[in-house]
C-alpha cells in the first residue's frame, strides 16, 4: 500500500502546492456548501484545548458532506502512548500504534493537535507526537498545531493575498511581544515559515537574542528567502522594525534557552512589555495590515485601539481557517469536485 501524502509541515508543501490550495480556499469561500466528502470522516484527536481549529475543522467537514468525530484522549477517549517500545505501565491505555491503525480503518484523514510538554526543548524540537502518528495511519495525518501551525500558516497567507495583494517583496514584520507566561513557538514558527517561502521580507522583532527560535525554523526560512530573492532580518530595534512594514504579525512565545525554567524566563522577559503593539507602532507603517492567531489577551498583547481599527484583519485570518482547511481536506480526502 503507497504511504499517504501528510500535511505536518510547510516545509514539504511546494509553494504551487500550497497556492493550489489557497486558490482552492478562495474559491471554497465563494462556495461553501459541497457534498465532494459525502460518507467520510475525519477524526480530530485534541491533546490541548482549541476554539478556531476545533469549530472549523467540525463545520468545514460538515460543509463538505463528511463527519468530523473529535476525541480528547485523557479525557473522554483512552489515553495514548506515542514512544514506541515501551512498557505501558503508566496512564495511557492505548498504544498509538492501534490507535492510529483503528482510526484510519474508519476515516480518511486523522488530525492532531499535540503542544510541546515546555520541559525539554531537545525532546520536544523533534515533533515525536505527530511522527508517529504519521508513522502509524494508513490515511493522511493533518497537524492541527505542535511545534508549528501550518494550518494557521494557510490562513495568514490566505489573509495577507486578500488584503495585500501579491506578497513579494512586501515587508512582513513578525514581532514578539510579552505575555505572562512563555507561550509555544509554533506560531512564531509557522509565520517565519510561510512569509519566507511567499517571497516576503520578513523582519523578525525580538527584544533580546535569547527569543530567536530554534534554528530548524531559521535555517529553513533563510533556505526559503535566498530560493525567493527576498530577505530575512533580525532586529531588536522596534522603531525601524516597524517602519515601512505592509503586514505587522504579532505572537508572544518563550525563550528557548530558558524551556522550562519558567520563573527564570519571566525575569527576562519582565522589561519588554512594551513591545505590545499599539497605535504609534503601526503609525510608522507603510499603512500595514496587522493580524494575529486569536486567541489574543487585549492590552498585553496589542491595545484595544489597534484591535479595532480597520487595519486589522484577525477576524478574517479566523475565519479563512475554515476556507483553508476545507480545501486541505478536499485535496488529502477527496478526489471529486472542486
Ligand atoms: N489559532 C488557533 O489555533 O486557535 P485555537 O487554539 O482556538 O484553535
Amino acid at each position: 500500500m503507497s504511504k499517504p501524502r501528510h500535511f505536518l509541515s510547510t516545509v514539504d508543501w511546494s509553494r504551487d502546492e500550497l497556492q493550489s490550495l489557497l486558490d482552492s480556499a478562495a474559491e471554497l469561500r465563494r462556495q461553501p456548501i459541497r457534498q465532494a466528502l459525502q460518507g467520510q470522516a475525519v477524526a480530530l484527536l485534541f491533546l490541548n484545548p482549541s476554539l478556531r481549529t476545533r469549530s472549523s475543522f467540525e463545520i468545514g467537514a460538515f460543509q463538505l458532506g463528511a463527519h468530523a468525530v473529535v476525541l480528547e484522549p485523557g479525557k473522554a477517549a483512552w489515553g495514548i502512548e506515542f514512544e514506541p517500545k515501551v512498557v505501558m505501565d503508566g496512564e495511557a491505555e492505548e498504544h498509538i500504534a492501534e490507535g492510529a491503525g483503528v482510526l484510519s480503518r474508519y476515516c480518511s484523514a486523522i488530525g492532531l493537535r499535540a503542544f510541546p510538554l515546555f520541559k525539554d526543548w531537545s525532546h520536544d524540537r523533534q515533533d515525536r507526537v505527530i511522527k508517529a502518528l504519521a508513522a502509524h495511519a494508513s490515511v493522511p495525518v493533518i497537524n492541527m498545531e505542535t511545534i508549528v501551525h501550518p494550518c494557521q500558516e494557510l490562513a495568514l497567507m490566505r489573509t495577507i493575498q486578500d488584503h495585500i495583494g501579491q506578497p513579494d517583496g512586501k515587508k512582513f514584520l513578525l514581532t514578539w511581544t510579552w505575555h505572562p507566561r512563555p507561550l509555544n513557538t509554533a506560531v512564531a514558527n509557522s509565520a517565519l515559515l510561510i512569509a519566507s517561502k511567499f517571497g516576503m521580507n520578513v523582519e523578525l522583532l525580538v527584544p533580546d537574542n535569547a527569543y530567536l527560535l530554534d534554528e530548524q525554523f531559521m535555517d529553513a526560512a533563510y533556505e526559503q528567502v535566498e530560493q525567493s530573492g527576498s530577505s530575512l532580518e533580525i532586529t531588536r530595534d522596534i522603531e525601524s522594525a516597524y517602519r515601512g512594514a505592509d503586514f505587522v504579525y504579532a505572537k508572544s512565545w518563550g525563550a528557548l534557552p530558558f524551556y522550562g525554567r519558567p520563573e527564570e524566563e519571566a525575569k527576562l522577559r519582565e522589561p519588554y512589555r512594551h513591545f505590545m503593539v499599539d497605535g504609534a507602532k503601526m503609525a510608522l507603517t507603510n499603512q500595514a495590515r496587522f493580524s494575529h492567531c486569536l486567541p489574543l489577551r487585549r492590552n498585553i498583547k496589542a491595545t484595544d485601539e489597534v484591535m479595532d481599527a480597520d487595519y486589522c484583519v484577525a477576524l478574517d485570518e479566523a475565519e479563512n481557517r475554515l476556507h483553508v482547511q476545507k480545501a486541505l481536506m478536499l485535496e488529502l480526502m477527496g478526489k471529486g469536485e472542486r
